[in-house]
């Protein structure tokens, strides 16, 4: 039986133009002028598959979709958009449409689109499957190499566990050392590819025409040292996950051939001919603004925003101040472990100093930090003294402002609270800092009824 095509469009000249092509294809299609009539159709007619403009009257695309998507979660439904409605079409895409075409639309792409979709009979099963390890996932709770209860962590996390079962294209983005790549794992890991290869291509690392070759591979003889033909990291992740750090490095020639794959899950290798098509489910990291980039000419805004499909933004620590606790102590199992050390935990003013610091180099520099103070450490505990000069030094270098009109007495009093303070409460540092020595310290502290917290 001939597979039949629902077109819905409010200008007839498109749904026209479409249904030729369409038929063309040997397929049979159906026409609606709005997503009223389409929602008719597609509950009385038999549709394999639904094309559909997003700004209607009466019923608009984004509905139809989410209607189809409840009743019928197997039918493929791709969305048309005018310009300037590209983010509309992610936000459709995000809610389960398999593709989106800006108009005018690209009829060799489409039908290219349309016939795998409609090929791919296992849909149905898949995502029966998909279903059932989700919620096996869920009940298993969620990635567990991932710490962290901060609100800001938990809800990325219940967002990678959502996206992660499914193909968008996810953009990971925040600072050096927040844990990107390892959220990259567990998108992979919650995936269905888990069993298939999740492949890692540090872009920056790679000049540009190695990076093309590495990416896609390359025949015999391509270029001087191709010796041998080889097999690039797309082709090295089919069946799994392929992910792109540093994306924001890559240039200009590698943008378009990366397009290339995202639009036709399709590309040759390097000095090849032979179109190669994989299924790879596609993370990328920066740490770079591209948005900027994208400003400053430096990279392609199509890429941009199929590749940011989902974008989670991973929050540096010192706007989750609440994982320190948990991280430090996980560290600390672990380091104790490595290195065969009992450290029971860390002393009051060491905990004191952690907790304050604003930890610019993020989670890598409490995980180092924390492993050089159980190597340090003399005693069970880790003491201030333990920890790394970066992070007693600079741990709060305050200002002091004093009120002209006080008392030289009450001065002395302040400047010893602050200094106490940003000593972690260490005495023997804070005399050292103000030149005096400890038991004089202890005497003024006393006098000046400083609470000691
Ligand atoms: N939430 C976390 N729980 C436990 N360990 C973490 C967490 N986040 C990061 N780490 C650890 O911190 C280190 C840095 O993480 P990762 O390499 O993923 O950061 P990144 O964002 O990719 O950094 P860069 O931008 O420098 O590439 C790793 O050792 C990682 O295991
Ligand atoms: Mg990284």
């Amino acid at each position: 039986m001939n597979r039949s095509i629902l077109i819905c469009d409010d200008e007839k000249n498109i749904r026209n133009g479409l249904a030729l092509a369409m038929e063309l294809e040997g397929f049979e299609t159906l026409e609606a002028e709005d997503g009223k009539v389409a929602w008719d159709l597609v509950n009385k007619k038999s549709v394999d598959l639904v094309i559909t403009d997003l700004r209607m009257p009466n019923m608009s695309g984004e509905e139809l979709l989410k209607r189809i998507n409840s009743a019928y979660p197997r039918m493929p439904v791709i969305i048309l958009t005018g310009h300037g409605t590209i983010e509309t079409a992610v936000d459709a895409m995000r809610s389960g449409a398999i593709d989106f075409f800006t108009k005018p639309v690209d009829l060799d792409r489409l039908t290219l689109v349309v016939k795998k979709a409609l090929s791919n009979n296992d849909l149905f099963a898949e995502h029966e499957r998909l279903k059932e390890e989700v919620a096996q996932l869920k009940a298993r709770n969620r990635y567990d190499r991932i710490i962290g209860k901060s609100q800001k962590m938990v809800e990325l996390m219940d967002t990678v566990s959502q996206v992660a079962p499914t193909k968008a294209s996810v953009l990971i983005t925040g600072e050096s050392g927040v844990g990107k790549e390892l959220v990259a794992d567990a998108i992979h890991e919650l995936s269905n590819r888990n069993k298939g290869p999740l492949i890692k291509v540090h872009c920056a690392a790679l000049s540009s025409s190695l990076l093309e070759s590495e990416l896609f591979g390359h025949e015999k003889g391509s270029f001087t040292g191709a010796v041998k033909e080889k097999r690039g990291r797309f082709e090295l992740a089919d069946g799994g996950t392929i992910f792109l750090d540093e994306i924001g490095e890559i240039d200009a020639a590698t943008q378009v051939k990366l397009l290339r794959v995202l639009q036709e899950k399709e590309f040759e290798r390097v000095g090849g001919e032979k179109p190669i098509s994989v299924d790879v489910r596609i993370v990328c990291a920066t740490n770079r603004d591209l948005l900027k980039e994208i400003e400053k000419g430096n990279f392609r805004e199509d890429l941009y925003y199929r590749l940011n499909v989902v974008h989670l933004e991973v929050s540096p620590l010192r706007e989750r101040k609440d994982d320190i606790p948990l991280l430090m102590t996980s560290f600390l199992t672990q380091f104790s472990k490595e290195n065969n050390r009992m450290i029971e935990g860390f002393s009051p003013q060491a905990k004191r100093a952690l907790l304050s610091y604003d930890w610019p180099g993020n989670i890598r520099e409490l995980r180092n930090c924390i492993e050089s103070a159980v190597v340090l450490a003399r005693g069970s505990v880790i003491e201030y003294d333990d920890l790394p000069p970066s992070v007693t030094k600079t741990e709060n270098v305050q200002n002091l402002s004093l009120d002209v009109g006080i008392t030289l007495a009450e001065a002395e009093k302040q400047l010893i609270i602050s200094t106490l303070a940003q000593c972690g409460g260490n005495k023997t540092k804070a005399a050292e800092v103000l030149g005096i020595g400890r038991k004089t310290l202890h005497r003024k502290v006393q006098e000046y009824h400083i609470d000691q917290a």
